[in-house]
């Protein structure tokens, strides 16, 4: 059966990510996160002490980009896929506020970026594939045959961050929250490289008010048109 590729772009906390697991998990595709590629890039900098203030010390990220890497393992409890740093499941340390407040410094960074893009492709060449981000259907995969840029209101998503750090027992505020989401697609859009935007050929979707069947269902339809076309 013919296999396709699908880029999910839009802006932090959207709800991109439970888009794209869920239409892998429904059509059988392998799921990437992307950004919790450049969250574990983040993490390993905080880790190794190579930022200065809000940013990365640069030259020394450099000497250290090879030495940095990431992969996906299935857990076999959760069923979900895990983020893997340099063989240490890091999973959850890099959905903290500490990482969420340095990734996007991190990730306006060229070489980062060009690294993290290298292995994207290559994890994507095959097709079978849904993977999410800011540049996937722009830089990414500019030939994906189907793209949806997904938006919600700010108020929504910060809402819908701020019950998921709740779960995970971390203790912030609304506002941090929003702020942080304010501050981090601010620093994506206007990145020179990469930035995040929609592609020409991307189909929009607000979330704001679709319950997440009626999300699946939108999205199965588009994956079904894109396989015919
Ligand atoms: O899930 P959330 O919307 O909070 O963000 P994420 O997808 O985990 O990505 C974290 C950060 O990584 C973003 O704010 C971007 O700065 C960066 N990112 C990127 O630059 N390019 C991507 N393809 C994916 C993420």
């Amino acid at each position: 059966m013919k296999k396709i590729t699908i880029a999910i772009d839009g802006y932090s906390s959207c709800g991109k990510s439970t888009m794209a697991k869920d239409l892998a998990k429904i059509v059988k595709y392998n799921y990437i996160d992307s950004g919790a590629m450049y969250r574990a890039v983040t993490l390993y900098a905080l880790r190794n002490n190579l930022f200065e203030g809000d940013y990365p010390n640069e030259p020394a990220l450099k000497e250290c980009i090879n030495r940095i890497h990431i992969d996906f393992r299935q857990n076999e409890t959760t069923g979900k896929s895990d983020t893997y740093l340099n063989g240490e499941n890091v999973e959850k340390e890099i959905r903290s506020m500490e990482v969420a407040d340095k990734v996007s410094p991190v990730a306006a960074v060229g070489f980062v970026r060009e690294a993290l893009v290298k292995q994207q492709q290559e994890m994507g060449k095959g097709k079978g594939i849904v993977m999410d981000g800011r540049d996937i259907g722009t830089i990414v995969f500019p030939d994906a045959e189907l793209k949806i840029f997904v938006t919600a209101r700010p108020e929504v998503r910060a809402q819908r961050r701020l019950a998921e750090l709740a779960v995970k027992g971390e203790n912030v505020s609304f506002e941090e929250v929003l702020q942080n989401l304010a501050k981090r697609d601010f620093i994506d859009t206007t990145r020179k490289d990469g930035p995040l935007r929609q592609a020409g050929d991307a189909i929009v979707i607000d979330n704001s008010d679709l319950t997440i069947e009626a999300q699946n269902a939108q999205m199965l339809k588009l994956f079904e048109r894109s396989l015919e076309s």
